[in-house]
């Protein structure tokens, strides 16, 4: 008699990234490669809940790698945090012959993950979110196709607010995690780079700042705001009103999730949606994909959860060291 074929229940849940197709992709067609079968599950937990599962195979993932966004949609399940809810999902994929679950999404996606796990689930997280504030990896989905977007963006708005001699403060995503103000601030060339991580509240030094560089000649200023810290058009409003240097905010919003994923997306996550079928063809339980030191690798998913995160320092000073001077 020939063994029973593995079923693996396959969401993206969460804000979506690009790169989730590819993952998907990967996921599926690794799947297949084994032997295993692949249950589509749409819109996240909230699809879990109702049921709403699709057939994904081999072919039916064609044509999405180059894709942005999830083609199994995605949501934010706010009932997941209950217990009785946690149940009945546990209880769908028993019911629904799922023997391992493959959750790609964010740190939100991955405590309902490890709720899962309680209730007798064997879940495989893959890290999927632009913010990349997952602890256990170095690298998440979505992350490096959002900053490219994001520096795009900075090198457009120097464009005009270089034309006008104007301050532009650019808002980015990330939540309350600094990772693409961080990276795009040094990729744009701003002069200051507001991090949710180091805010200091010190408005005063960003005022005396750009009124000093303006005195030595420089005459248009690039800030980068974490979405963290927000309240982007008051802040131009009281810089412009301090310095009398013409200030606009842009914030550039769900820009930031979309578009094409880069090949490194593409690449990394393709590693990352077959790294979590091998994982459950292996036997493992439990586990979140992670990306360390040039290595795909895995950890316990509860371990996972709980690490933590900081902004690298080296790219802290480094941010600060490239703009001490006054005039440029
Ligand atoms: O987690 C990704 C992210 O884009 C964050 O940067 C942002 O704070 C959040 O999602 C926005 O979420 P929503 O799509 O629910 O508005």
């Amino acid at each position: 008699m020939s063994e029973k074929k593995l079923t693996i229940g396959l969401l993206t849940s969460g804000g979506d990234a690009p790169g989730m197709n590819a993952a998907i992709r990967a996921v599926v067609r690794t799947a297949d490669n084994y032997g295993c079968e692949v249950k589509g599950i749409m819109r996240g937990y909230a699809g879990l809940l109702e049921e709403d599962f699709c057939v994904l195979d081999t072919k039916s993932v064609a044509d999405i790698i180059q894709r942005g966004g999830t083609i199994l949609y995605t949501a934010r399940s706010r009932s997941m945090h209950l217990l009785e809810t946690q149940k009945k999902a546990a209880e769908i994929c028993r019911k629904n012959g799922i023997d391992a679950l493959v959750v790609i999404g964010g740190d939100g996606s991955y405590r309902g993950a490890l709720a899962l796990s309680k209730q007798g689930i064997n879940v495989m997280g893959v890290p999927g979110t632009i913010d990349l504030d997952i602890g256990c990896t170095d690298y998440t989905i979505g992350f490096d196709t959002s900053i490219n977007t994001v520096t795009e963006s900075i090198d457009k708005l120097r464009d005009t607010s270089a034309s006008h001699e104007r301050c532009v403060i650019v808002e980015v995503m990330g939540r309350s995690a600094g990772y693409i103000a961080l990276w795009c601030g040094i990729a744009g060339g701003a002069e200051e780079i507001i991090l949710p991580e180091k805010y200091d509240y010190n408005e005063q030094a960003i005022i005396d700042s750009l009124t000093e560089r303006r005195k030595h000649g420089k005459n248009h200023h690039i800030i980068v705001n974490a979405e963290g810290i927000g309240h982007s058009a008051s802040l131009a409003a009281r810089i412009e009103a301090a310095t009398g240097i013409e200030t606009r905010a842009t914030i550039l919003g769900y820009m930031q999730r979309g578009g094409s994923p880069t090949c490194k997306d593409r690449v990394y996550a393709s590693a990352m949606g077959a790294k979590a079928v091998e994982l459950i063809v292996e036997g493992k339980r439990n586990r979140a994909v992670c990306h360390m030191n040039g290595e795909f690798t895995d950890e316990d998913l509860e371990t996972a959860i709980n690490m933590t995160k900081t902004l690298p320092d080296d790219l802290v000073r480094l941010s600060k060291t490239l703009i001490r001077q006054r005039n440029i």
